[in-house]
């Protein structure tokens, strides 16, 4: 049994203006001690995806269905008898911006112990000792002193520490980082990144690395999900993801990172912008960005197609590419009977449509019977 199951979540905001749907049917599973990124670009549902884990969403906003199991234990309606006892004892979350969830009134120590009597048995000795034990795990140098200083005397990578250690004194078994770097420079990024990587193996916990930054998931996710407009586009093992992505964000993503292979070449921004929340189109949200777009991605959403056992991704490049290479069958008599060459001239006009990819499965699919888990 996977430590997290998340199945089919949709979260919503009801605003003046309509509902917006910022989660949208998306499904993953957490395995203990290990690390799953959620790369997205700005307003994917990144944060909402988590604080729905957490039951933390602001107002008007609300799941408004699927599953959330934690260790087998259904969170979603659970009330919050149930999710005191997970939130911040076996689920604990950072964010970005450790100044929101630092008091700039009282000491860290303080804070800390806070955290660490409210959600441990411990007397007030043990949790000062805790406390200091965790700000020395986590490379804060003279804890001891540092105990007895406030907020504004720690610098940005030194407060995100702070959080990092009060995230993990109760020991949870997943901490969620929601872009724990982002609003620091690079030296500190990657130290709190290699803090966060060390700290995983010492303590053997599971994290949800959110993050925009497919450099931050290259250094220490396991798996990968990728989010666009709410939805899930791609997701896989990284490697997957970073050898051989499989849908045109991903690949605009991955464009947009600097490597050792684009040095001295210009970095591709994707242009455009994400789409509105509020009126989702019926095809891919990613068409009106997207270099490659054919008909069939105006019209009509790709499912979820398996790459491999490892590996998923919603575009219809995938389904062009399956018949090009011969990979896909037609099985349908209804359907125009075309020799290989003529279906691919076929996709070069008007691409695979809709009534072809209800009866067609690639290779992959068919053979991936009982792997079917995945497939939805
Ligand atoms: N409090 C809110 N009220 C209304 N809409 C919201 C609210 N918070 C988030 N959203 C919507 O959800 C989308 C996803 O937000 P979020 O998960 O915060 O994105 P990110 O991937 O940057 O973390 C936003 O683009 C916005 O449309
Ligand atoms: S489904 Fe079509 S529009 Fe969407 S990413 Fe793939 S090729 Fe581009
Ligand atoms: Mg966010």
């Amino acid at each position: 049994m996977a430590l997290l199951e998340v199945k089919n979540l949709r979260t919503s905001f009801f605003t003046d203006a309509g509902e917006v749907k910022a989660v949208n049917d998306v499904s993953f599973s957490l395995e203990r001690g290990k690390v799953l990124g959620i790369v997205g670009e700005s307003g994917s549902g990144k944060s909402v995806t988590a604080y729905s884990i957490m039951q933390i969403l602001a107002g008007a906003g609300k799941i408004v269905g699927g599953s959330i199991k934690f260790n087998g234990q259904e969170l979603v309606n659970a009330g919050e008898k149930v999710m005191k006892t997970i939130r911040g004892n076996r689920i604990s979350i950072i964010f970005q911006d450790p100044m929101t969830s630092l008091n700039p009134t009282y000491t860290i120590g303080k804070q800390l112990m806070e955290a660490i009597l409210l959600h441990t048995p411990r007397n007030k000795k043990e949790a000062y000792d805790r406390a200091v034990e965790m700000l020395r795990l986590v490379n804060v140098n003279e804890p001891e002193k540092r105990m007895k200083q406030y907020p504004f005397e720690f610098s940005g990578g030194m407060r995100q520490r702070v959080m990092i250690a009060m995230a993990l004194a109760c020991e949870p078994d997943i901490l969620i980082a929601d872009e724990p770097t982002t609003a620091l420079d690079v030296t500190i990024q990657a130290q709190i990144l290699e803090l966060m990587g060390s700290l995983q193996k010492e303590l053997g916990m599971a994290i949800i690395m959110i993050t925009h930054d497919l450099g931050v998931v290259a250094q220490i996710c396991d798996e990968v999900i990728v989010m666009y407009a709410g939805s899930i586009c791609e997701q896989g093992t990284a490697d997957e993801i970073f050898y051989n992505p499989c849908h045109e964000y991903t690949k605009g993503l991955m464009r947009s990172i600097p490597t050792t292979d684009t040095k001295g070449r210009r970095l591709q921004p994707i242009t455009g912008t994400p789409i509105d929340l509020l009126n989702m189109p019926k095809g891919c949200p990613f068409a009106p960005r997207c270099d490659n777009a054919m008909k069939i991605c105006i019209r009509e959403r790709a499912e979820r197609i398996l790459i491999n056992d490892d590996h998923a991704a919603s575009c219809w490049m995938n389904v062009k590419k399956a018949y090009e290479n011969g990979e896909v069958t037609i099985d349908n008599t209804d359907l125009p009977q075309k020799d290989k060459s003529s279906a691919a001239d076929a996709e070069k006009t008007d691409q695979p449509d809709q009534k072809k990819s209800k009866q067609t499965k690639t290779k992959s699919d068919s053979t991936k019977k009982g792997g079917g888990d995945n497939d939805r």
